[in-house]
């Protein structure tokens, strides 16, 4: 039975709102208005999202949002955690890409299949996934992450095992991806073998990881291993045990002053196939130096830029973390690798998860907590 109730629209609307209630809004007369509860009972399918209402924007506007139905090879998923990256609060703050506001921002989650596309045979309802929501690079809003709800194409999800939390789980997706279109992804990145379950016969050649304690770093570095590379890095020494355990063989301390020259005398007369700057700038510098007096040639893959006249022989490529989507690198990393490697346990979601809160009323606090900067620590909301 529908029951007529009065109140102020702002208040009690978003209370019961959150609580689940659905609601009718129908007019009285021109100065009132009325809500009639007709559905007092959980809907699961409610959506609500963190919004960014308008350029540069703060803090986010936790408000409904629509439903979304997958189409054929995709899967919505209930989202039960949320992983924070670096161009979150950048893009909140700068604007820096041209969106059409209001946008749902975020691109790392994990959660329950709620709903799947025809074609989809990897999923059923109540899979337990970690997933990279693409929405950065389809510009749909439905494929953000921070919302209670998000579309997922198939083959960018995995399914995790029982044993590993949604909160370890979410600090994946933009690491691995952007890791992967580096390491994977046809020339000029560095177009190396792909990773395999169990890790492939190390070949011996080197790749250089700058900033390996960083989230795309420490997956570049287990993505490299399994692919039977050696991953030589860079971090602070109070993470070159975090490093090492990932699966770094050496560790360069970047801080030093000598930096340059300890890599250049550690890779000298090694077969260096490419280099991952995670970091950009200086450390983009560095890299080039270095692999220009080690081998005069050769490939550095970039999250971040900041060197545009390489040497000859040297070529830079930025990446864009979600390009993986749309070529075969992918489906290598999604469907083919990591389910098998998560469940065997040798890879290991890094940086481990720092929880800043439960609920997306808590997703401002956690992008203003990466903008202050972390170290080896991935910053997660759970819902
Ligand atoms: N192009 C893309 O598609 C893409 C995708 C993802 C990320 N990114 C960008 O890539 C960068 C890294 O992202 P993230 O999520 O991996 O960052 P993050 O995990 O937040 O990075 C923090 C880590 O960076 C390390 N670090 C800081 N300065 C360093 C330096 N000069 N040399 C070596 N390591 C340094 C720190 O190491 P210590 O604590 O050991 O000092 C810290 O552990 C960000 O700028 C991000 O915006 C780009």
């Amino acid at each position: 039975m529908a029951i007529a109730v009065r109140f102020p629209r702002s208040s009690l609307y978003l209370h019961h709102f959150r609580r689940g209630f659905t609601f009718n809004f129908t007019s009285v007369n021109n100065s009132q208005k009325q809500f009639i509860v007709t559905t007092p009972r959980r809907n699961i399918m409610t959506n609500s999202a963190a919004w960014l209402t308008a350029a540069k924007a703060r803090p986010f506007e936790v408000k409904p949002a629509d439903t979304y139905t997958p189409a054929e090879h995709e899967i919505l998923v209930e989202n039960r955690a949320i992983g924070i990256n670096p161009s979150d609060g950048s893009l909140q703050a700068f604007a820096w890409l041209p969106l059409k506001y209001p946008t749902i921002l975020g691109q790392d989650i994990s959660g329950n299949v709620v709903a799947v596309g025809s074609g989809v045979t990897r999923f059923k309802k109540g899979d337990r996934i970690v997933a990279h929501a693409v929405g950065m690079g389809s510009q749909r809003i439905q494929d953000n992450a921070f919302q209670a709800y998000t579309i997922i194409n198939e083959h960018m999800a995995s399914p995790i095992p029982d044993n590993l939390p949604y909160e370890n789980a979410a600090v994946l997706p933009l690491g691995i991806s952007t890791a992967a279109c580096a390491l994977f992804q046809e020339a000029p990145f560095l177009q190396l073998h792909y990773p395999t379950e169990p890790a492939q016969k190390p070949t011996g050649k080197v790749v250089l990881i700058w900033g390996g304690s960083s989230t795309v770093g420490s997956n570049a570095i287990q993505l490299a291993r399994a692919a039977g590379y050696t991953a030589v890095t860079t971090a602070s020494t109070k993470n070159h045990d975090y490093v090492k355990n990932l699966g770094a063989s050496e560790v360069f301390d970047y801080n030093s002053s000598t930096i340059s020259e300890d890599l250049t005398k550690a890779l000298q007369g090694k077969e260096i196939v490419g280099v991952v700057d995670c970091i950009g700038g200086n450390a983009l510098k560095v890299c080039v130096e270095v692999l220009h007096k080690v081998q005069g040639k050769g490939a550095i893959a970039t999250a971040k830029g900041g060197v545009d006249d390489p040497p000859e022989g040297i070529t830079i490529k930025r990446i864009f973390g979600t390009t993986l989507k749309d070529n075969a690198v992918g489906k290598a990393i999604y469907v083919d690798f990591l389910p098998k490697a998560l469940a065997a346990g040798t890879y290991i979601p890094s940086p481990g998860p720092r929880v800043e809160g439960k609920g997306l009323e808590h997703l401002q606090a956690a992008v203003d907590r990466v903008v202050k900067g972390v170290s080896a620590t991935k910053v997660v909301v759970t819902l």
